[in-house]
């Protein structure tokens, strides 16, 4: 059966991957609408390439060129705030969610509320509103499935028992290009060499969020939400091969994992089908070529990104949303090269610990997380002088 489609970030690196799962089953998807930020040209491409009916941009500014270089094809386009809330309005099945960062809050929650079934990447919709979020889908009936490969995988291992039989349930981090090196080093690194992963190909944010485990840590936010799994109940295992994604660890000792090739199109192609395989045209896992897995804690002291989310995530409340506010200002920072390494952590310690006093409860609703968010990053711009 066709199944409908919206893609909110078809430019970006798990739109580009979405894209190559639909190409490859023509027969079984129809894109609906695609969605961009702020690169035209590169909107315009997927939504010829994947004979989608509607494009969005979220910059006003580039309408006109959108507009333009789709003229011809029949794809209506439009720009801005509105243009992308008629795209997730729109009759779909189901919305892949892929906008980096907070920026896929607003348009990820108009299209659960529309009632679509969301396939989510954009993880910051869980670590900012992750209350909202779930009671609206728990509310509406939507189903959420997981894209991250590692939420994936234990999504599928979880289903082999019940909640309440978890003992623990373990995401799997490479652990990013500084796994190896020492403190001194990593604290001289600057963006380029932090964004080189070693294993996934990724957008740039999330790279520099893998080689200070904070992508872990928002990870680990992530399941809690998901999975309904407290805080001592999660955990992280270094895992270079990035092979196995996740585990489950049951009462009685048993462990169910789920395994695959480092590919993100394994995990989008699951996640559209609603549970269903597809077939896939890609290398197989062969455990006896690969003859070793190695395992390893991660070291908090040298990730202490890492600390911060767990410690957020148990302090609950605003606090994730928080962390994350703060987490992007001083990435984007330490991308610009304003700022060195280890400042990104400081930076969000230190915004954390300055709303720590307040208790902010958790927010109830997406508005509330986004107001929350904007002080947060205010108070991070803030810190900026002094670490510049
Ligand atoms: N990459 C991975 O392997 C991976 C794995 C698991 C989860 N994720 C999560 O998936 C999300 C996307 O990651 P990515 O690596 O694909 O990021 P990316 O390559 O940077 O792509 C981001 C996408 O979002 C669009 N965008 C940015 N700001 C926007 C806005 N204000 N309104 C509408 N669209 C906007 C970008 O459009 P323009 O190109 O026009 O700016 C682009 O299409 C993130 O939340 C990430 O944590 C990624």
């Amino acid at each position: 059966m066709t199944r409908s489609l919206t893609i909110l970030g078809a430019t970006g690196s798990i739109g580009r991957s979405t894209a190559d799962v639909v190409l490859a089953h023509r027969d079984e998807f129809r894109v609906e609408a695609v969605v961009g930020g702020r690169d035209a040209a590169a909107l315009a491409e997927v939504a010829r390439r994947l004979g989608a009916r509607f494009a969005a941009l979220s910059d006003e500014r580039g309408g006109e060129t959108l507009k333009e270089a789709l003229s011809g094809t029949g794809i209506a386009s439009g720009a801005g705030q509105s243009a992308i809330l008629e795209a997730v309005a729109r009759e779909t099945d189901v919305v892949l969610a892929a906008i980096s960062g907070t920026a896929g809050l607003a348009p990820t929650h108009a299209a659960l509320k529309a009632g679509r079934r969301i396939a989510l990447a954009n993880k910051e919709s869980l670590v900012c509103a992750g209350e909202a979020f779930m009671a609206d889908a728990r509310r509406l009936g939507v189903e959420i499935m997981p894209v991250d490969s590692e939420h994936n995988a234990l999504d599928h291992a979880l289903a082999a028992g019940l909640n309440r039989d978890v003992e623990k349930a373990v995401i799997t981090a490479s652990g990013g290009p500084f796994r190896t090196w020492s403190k001194e080093r990593i604290a001289q690194a600057d963006a380029d060499v932090a964004s080189a992963h070693p294993v996934w190909s990724m957008g740039s944010k999330i790279n520099i969020d893998s080689a200070t485990l904070m992508n872990k840590g928002l990870e680990l936010i992530e399941a809690h939400h998901l999975f309904g799994l407290e805080a001592e109940r999660l955990d992280v295992l270094v895992h270079p091969e990035a092979i196995v994604h996740g585990l489950v660890q049951w009462r009685d000792g048993a462990v169910t994992a789920g395994l695959a090739l480092p590919d993100m199109k394994v995990p989008i192609a699951n996640a559209l089908r609603h549970r269903e395989r597809l077939q896939m045209d890609l290398p197989r896992l062969d455990l006896a070529a690969i003859g070793r897995l190695s395992f390893d804690r991660p070291d908090e002291e040298r990730f202490p990104c890492l600390s911060l989310a767990k410690a957020a995530l148990k302090a609950g409340g605003a606090m994730p949303t928080v962390l994350n506010a703060a987490n992007e200002i001083a990435v984007e920072a330490y991308r610009a090269g304003r700022i060195r390494f280890y400042d990104i952590s400081e930076m969000v310690e230190s915004v954390c610990s300055t709303f720590s006093g307040r208790r902010l409860s958790a927010p109830a609703i997406v508005a509330d997380a986004l107001e929350i968010d904007r002080e947060a990053r205010e108070a991070a711009m803030g810190l900026m002088p002094a670490h510049a």
